[in-house]
């Protein structure tokens, strides 16, 4: 079961909750599935933040796709690594609303566009502690 990680930041084009979070949950809960990749995205204050996990070359090939697509810029990999067991066993995707602390409580007074490799594993260890809620209404 060994593979790759990968968390990545990237910039949400539409900053709130809208209908394309819904496209994206719907078409990567499949697409993951099909091709082995576990993980977490989770939105918070405009950022994406991604764990990602999988075979490489399959990981690879969706990180090429995601690139292209205009829903998110400024995609960045805070961490890589190889892995001998999976932290998940699913793909999912969660949502912090409101005035709850998630990521932000984690970098402290460092902006979202800053958080650097420094804070990528706490990171990953709050986002596989976090049951994910898919939730549109921010
Ligand atoms: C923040 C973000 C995360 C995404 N995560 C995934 C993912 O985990 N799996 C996936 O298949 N597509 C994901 N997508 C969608 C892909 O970028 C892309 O639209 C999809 O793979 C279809 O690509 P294609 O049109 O080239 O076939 C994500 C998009 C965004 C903006």
């Amino acid at each position: 079961m060994a593979g790759t990680f990968v968390l990545l930041r990237s910039v949400a084009r539409y900053p709130n909750a809208t209908s394309f979070d819904l496209e994206i949950f719907r078409s990567a809960q499949r697409v993951n599935l099909a091709k082995g990749i576990t993980g977490r995205l989770h939105k918070e204050s405009g950022c994406f933040f991604h764990y990602l996990e999988g075979e490489e070359e399959a990981l690879q090939n969706l990180l090429e796709r995601m690139r292209q697509d205009d829903r998110h810029f400024a995609m960045q990999e805070l961490q890589r690594g190889e892995f001998e067991f999976p932290l998940f066993t699913n793909w999912d995707m969660g949502f912090c609303k409101g005035n709850h602390a998630c990521i932000r409580q984690l970098l402290g007074s460092l902006p979202f566009e800053n958080a650097a490799a420094s804070v990528a594993y706490e990171i990953i260890g709050f986002l596989a502690d976090q049951t994910p809620q898919l939730s549109l209404t921010s």
